[in-house]
């Protein structure tokens, strides 16, 4: 009679050694296919069963055989995953290292920078800033400014209507008689009011239907035109550098008087003459004034006890001179290009 528990020990001798030669997971397939699946030849020695004596002993021993045998296979099995994942892994690496792609990141517009560096400044000097809104009335861009309906001065600032009565400001001054009139207590007033004024310029080189002022404004008993000059001079110091020199021009505005247009020594050639100042050594920077009794009146203020003055720059007149710009257009243009070309703060 054969011996059955030798012919189940060589097999097991045989599947190890065979295991050992599996290189890859089909190779592994197929070994469990021929030895330890349903019809492979470990649980196919059971059919000897029948014919064996120490039926016992035959069992323990195929039991044994195939515990080992799947003990092995399970262990290349899991190595084979371990080794599958790691390629994949490898395969899938992301390479944190490398810079991501650039984040279309805005930036910020040089009539801004602009705004900020003077609001800066004013803060210094214990301003508050009040912006005051685009949209207003006829009241507080013209008639509490001393421009009466039909006053010829209107016509300099035709804008844009809605009705007879709501208009977009023409100038950052309405933001003056806003402050004015909404005292409660005519306490005084040092105030800058950044932001936008519309007209209905034709558009060209220098001018916008749309562009900034920034508005200054003080009110207090004693203000006099020493007040304003040693302000804007001071003011001309810190935005232009220190050898900056201010003159003062007679103007007209309806809501100052006396008012002035203010020049800075040309901070590009120093006074000499260049183009950038049209050979005269001077660029104008903003029209000022001492606020007219009238105004200070209309709004609730005694011209008696208060004085004030008031003083409006060019915002991207101030960014076209710093910055080299030709044409006012293209701060509205939105072109990252240009607008990428500024410091960004
Ligand atoms: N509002 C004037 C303008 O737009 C500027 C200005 C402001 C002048 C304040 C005097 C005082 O031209």
């Amino acid at each position: 009679m054969e011996d059955y528990i030798a012919l189940a020990k060589k097999l097991r001798v045989d599947a190890l050694e065979d295991l050992k030669k599996v290189a890859d997971e089909k190779e592994l397939e197929s070994f469990y296919v021929t030895y330890l699946a349903k019809k492979g030849s470990i649980p196919g020695l059971m059919v000897h069963m029948r014919e064996v004596q120490d039926k016992s002993a035959f069992g323990q021993e195929v039991n044994a055989t195939r515990n080992e045998v799947s003990a092995a296979y399970e262990e290349k099995k899991a190595d084979f995953g371990a080794k599958a994942l790691e390629k994949k892994l490898e395969a899938e690496r992301i390479d944190i290292t490398l810079p991501g792609s650039p984040l279309g990141v805005g930036h910020i517009n040089p009539y801004r920078l602009i705004i900020d560096e003077v609001t800066d400044i004013f803060l210094e000097m214990g301003y508050e800033v009040c912006e005051g809104r685009d949209v207003e009335t006829d009241r507080f861009n013209f008639e509490l400014l001393n421009v009466p309906k039909d006053h010829p001065s209107r016509d300099m600032q035709d804008t844009f209507y809605f009705g007879d009565d709501y208009l977009l400001r023409t100038q950052t001054s309405a933001a003056q008689a806003h402050k004015m009139s909404e005292m409660e207590e005519k306490r005084p007033i040092r105030m800058i009011a950044p932001g936008k004024a519309y007209r209905r310029d034709d558009d060209d080189m220098t001018h916008s239907h749309q562009f900034a002022q920034i508005e200054g404004l003080v009110v207090d008993k004693g203000i006099s035109i020493a007040h304003l000059k040693a302000t804007l001079e001071l003011f001309a110091k810190k935005m232009f550098g220190q050898k900056r020199e201010i003159r003062l021009r007679s103007s007209y505005f309806p809501f100052t008087e006396p008012s002035v247009e203010v020049d800075v020594s040309c901070f590009n050639c120093g006074g000499k003459g260049c183009p950038m100042c049209k050979g005269t050594g001077w660029i104008e920077i903003l029209g000022a004034g001492m606020v007219n009794p009238r105004v200070l009146e209309a709004c609730g203020y005694d011209p008696e006890i208060y004085s004030g003055f008031a003083f409006g720059v060019g915002v991207e007149r101030v960014a076209m001179l710093r910055y080299h710009i030709t044409d006012i257009r293209r701060f509205y243009q939105n072109d990252f290009r240009f607008l990428k070309s500024f410091p960004a703060k």
